[in-house]
């Protein structure tokens, strides 16, 4: 019996060398200290001892157990502080390491100096209005003094909207300024001043450097005394506002629906007048054009020409940026490369 119980201990002890996970550790003990172990059945022959022998066997029996007891429990101590330690090496968080930068959305440019110009307009009392993209040929051309086969019409080569009633009816807006119209009309016979920003449309089939869609700011102001020099005010005021220290100067110039038509310059923003590639060395860069409403217009709109008078303008945002940012293409505003647009 005692050989048995040396080599069943031997045994016990060197297959639990081998064990290394709690589940094998569990059968293992199963296996030799559980119901159905050779430890069971070798006290089951303790009845064939003499009662001389019994107590010292049935001591030698609980030595071995208790000894496959703590055995047991070293080993699964062992193993449970192994798996703790590999569970925290595979949660291991470097805090030293430098985060992930969060990628923050911002204002597209034009969206910040259209915000910009509103409100630098909005201080001279200036509301913003809202008018159609898609025009009758009327508000487009007919009620600005731009009949139909009349030359001026080859300034905006539009494009035109295939409707019911025909193809030649319902244009996409080539300019902001029958948005004066609609705002006219709805203020007529009393004072307009608004300015009117969106998007415009041409049929940009020649140039390369145009681009098919682009943005206007449209401004107006009708009252009892408006002459050129409160437009003239009004567009210094509005330089200094949105470009900085520049000055300004009027070109004459011709636009069927303002009479008479300036186009306007700011000093050039790249050189500050002194003469560069930008500015072609005139030291002046184009910015807007503008005029007094012209009689026809104002009439067209429900106000007496004899009795009010008004002034117009139309910039371009697009080149508004460009001049605040020195930025020799416009067009770059809009290729959608967000490493160009995150400068601004
Ligand atoms: N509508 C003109 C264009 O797109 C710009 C313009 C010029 C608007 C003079 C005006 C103005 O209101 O007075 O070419």
């Amino acid at each position: 019996m005692i050989e048995q119980l040396d080599q069943m201990q031997q045994a016990a002890l060197a297959e639990l060398g081998s064990i290394n996970t709690l589940e094998a550790l569990r059968a293992w003990r199963q296996r030799y200290l559980g119901k159905q172990s050779p430890l069971g059945e070798i006290s089951k022959g303790m009845g064939k001892l003499s009662a001389a022998e019994r107590p010292a066997m049935g001591q030698r029996i609980n030595a071995v157990k208790q000894l496959l007891e703590q055995a047991f429990a070293a080993c699964e101590t062992e193993l449970q502080t192994a798996a703790q330690a590999a569970e925290l090496a595979r949660d291991q968080v470097d805090v030293t390491m430098p985060g992930r930068p969060v990628q923050s959305g911002r204002l597209h440019p034009i969206t910040q100096v259209l915000r910009e110009i509103e409100a630098a307009f909005a201080q001279m009392g200036f509301g913003v209005w809202e008018s159609p993209e898609v025009e009758s040929d009327e508000y487009n051309f007919e009620l600005l003094n731009i009949p139909a086969n009349h030359p001026s019409r080859d300034m905006w080569d539009t494009f035109y909207v295939q409707t019911p009633q025909g193809a030649d009816q319902v244009v996409l807006r080539t300019h902001t300024s029958p948005g004066q119209l609609h705002a006219m009309r709805y203020f007529a016979p009393g004072p307009t001043r608004v300015i009117l920003p969106g998007k415009c449309y041409r049929y940009e089939a020649v140039d390369a450097t145009h681009d098919m869609q682009f943005y206007q700011v449209e401004g107006i102001a009708v009252g009892d005394n408006i002459t050129m020099a409160d437009l003239k005010g009004t567009l210094a005021q509005f330089a200094e506002q949105v470009l900085g220290t520049v000055k300004i100067r009027f070109r004459p110039s011709y636009f069927p629906f303002t009479e008479p038509s300036v186009e306007v310059d700011v000093s050039c923003t790249f050189c500050q007048g002194s003469g560069c590639r930008m500015c072609k060395h005139t030291g002046w860069l184009e910015i807007l054009g503008a005029g007094m409403i012209h009689p026809t217009v104002l009439r067209n709109a429900g106000y007496d020409p004899e009795k009010m008078s008004g002034f117009a303008f139309g910039l371009g945002p697009g080149r508004v940026l460009q001049l605040k940012y020195g930025v020799s293409e416009s067009r770059l505003f809009f290729t959608g490369n967000v490493r160009f647009l995150e400068q601004f």
